[in-house]
């Protein structure tokens, strides 16, 4: 049987549960090597998006296929509820090494990103002894009850199904609207009016926030939130699932700040391309739950950690910190001479390669969500796959092995449709194709 996008796209409107995607186009993938992707109708991209920034080493890595055929054929896997292989032991001592707390740590696997989100807030409410979570307004933790509670990021995660969970309250993340020390402000407010301190477990947070639009809040935002955490011995829980592992050009987000958090919560890039999530924490929060208030069958699998160690073993030796930070710098200097150009571009920011750029209306300054959809539809009808966050910023995170020559090619793409953006090329008709967040 032979497959096209349009086949492919007709099987998911019969066969899928429409909440399974966030439309952006009708393209199917067939075949990827690093950053370049062919769909099911021969067509070549670059990919700037990483699957969600969650193939961090890029498509068809032969190493971690090699790795995972062979434990595969020795043994696919055995549940570590109940026995051990040496794999998962191998990769959470590895995780430990890498995680910058003080002190002794342990790691707690799920099988994704959300799931451990929900194992955070289990582990700070046992360890705490208490009920609450803060968490932020505009972020994206997760599908499962706990993540989706903790999220405040879009309508359609709330309608229908709820109740969510009980004792989950969201306050402001500091933006361009927003001081840091408002945001501080509000939380120190309702410490004193209507919710006791004494009654916090966890402040969650995401030290970018991802989906919001890369948002990069000031550091004095963080180190305030840890005093408040240290003040009222609260569990200060890091989301790193988008930004983990040389995204921002360190092994986590948040070192970028200089700020420590108690429990670190991984996904995406965490596995090498199979599902995987981690929370890796002080070692006496990580200790306060007993089994089996948080297993899973499949989780921490033999394979699916021989893929997160190999990818860990490539990233070390490439040093992919050090790639991002480059690579990086290299693309933000080139959306800057694009703003030269267009006066549609607004702020562009970002660390390594995680970089956020906001689409603008020039006159009023303001977020200009036509002008983005239709500049990301024409990317993706001339071979760039970018996808836009919080309606008008350009989410670019691309593969962290990405070559130069490919980073070239995309932005003259780009260029090319930002110039006939600018000269009223793009239609309106393609607004009812391109939907996204
Ligand atoms: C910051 C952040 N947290 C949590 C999640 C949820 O991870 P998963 O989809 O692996 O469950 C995501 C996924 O997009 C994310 O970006």
């Amino acid at each position: 049987m032979s497959f096209s996008n349009k086949k492919i796209q007709q099987g998911l409107e019969e066969f899928v549960a429409s909440t399974q995607q966030i439309p952006y186009s009708p393209v199917a993938f067939e075949k990827g090597r690093g950053a370049i992707l062919f769909d099911h109708d021969g067509k070549r991209y670059i990919d700037f998006l990483s699957s969600a920034s969650s193939s961090n080493l890029g498509h068809g890595n032969e190493e971690i296929a090699k790795a995972v055929y062979e434990q595969m054929l020795n043994l696919t896997q055995y549940t570590l509820a109940y026995f051990n292989t040496s794999a998962p032991i191998e990769l959470a001592k590895k995780l430990c090494e890498i995680t910058p707390i003080k002190g002794e740590k342990k790691v707690l696997f799920s099988t994704t990103g959300s799931a451990s989100i929900d194992a955070s807030i289990k582990l700070a409410r046992a360890y705490t002894k208490r009920s609450k979570i803060i968490s932020m307004i505009g972020a994206y933790h997760g599908s499962t009850y706990g993540a989706i509670t903790a999220s405040a990021l879009s309508l359609n995660m709330r309608r229908k199904i709820g109740p969510l969970l009980p004792d989950f309250y969201h306050f402001r993340y500091p933006d361009k609207n927003n001081s840091w020390q408002d945001c501080i402000k509000d939380i120190r407010d309702a410490f004193s009016m209507y919710l006791p301190p004494e009654e916090v477990a966890a402040i969650l947070i995401e030290p970018i926030s991802g989906d919001m639009g890369l948002v990069d809040p000031p550091r004095e935002w963080l180190v305030a939130l840890r005093e408040i955490c240290d003040e009222y011995g609260i569990v200060l829980v890091c989301d790193e699932i988008q930004l983990a592992l040389s995204r921002t050009g360190k092994w986590f987000a948040l070192e970028n700040f200089g700020v420590e958090a108690d429990l670190y919560v991984m996904g995406k890039s965490v596995g090498g391309g199979l599902p995987l999530g981690a929370v890796i924490g002080r070692k006496d929060i990580m200790e306060s739950l007993d089994a089996p208030a948080h297993l899973f069958t499949m989780a921490a699998n033999a394979t699916v950690c021989v893929a997160g160690l190999k990818n860990l073993e490539i990233m070390e030796r490439m040093d992919t910190n050090k790639l991002s930070v480059e690579k990086g710098d290299y693309l933000k200097k080139k959306f800057e001479v694009l703003r030269e150009k267009f006066d549609f571009i607004g702020d562009i920011r970002g660390y390594g390669l995680s970089i956020g750029v906001d689409i603008i209306d020039p006159q009023t300054g303001e977020k200009n969500p036509n002008a983005t959809a239709k500049i990301c539809y024409e990317c993706f009808k001339r071979g760039l796959i970018l996808i836009f966050l919080n309606q008008a910023t350009l989410r670019v995170q691309p593969p962290l092995v990405i070559e130069y020559e490919e980073m070239d090619e995309a932005m003259n793409i780009l260029e090319g449709v930002m110039n006939d953006y600018s000269n009223g090329k793009i239609g309106d008709e393609v607004l009812s194709e391109i939907k996204g967040w």
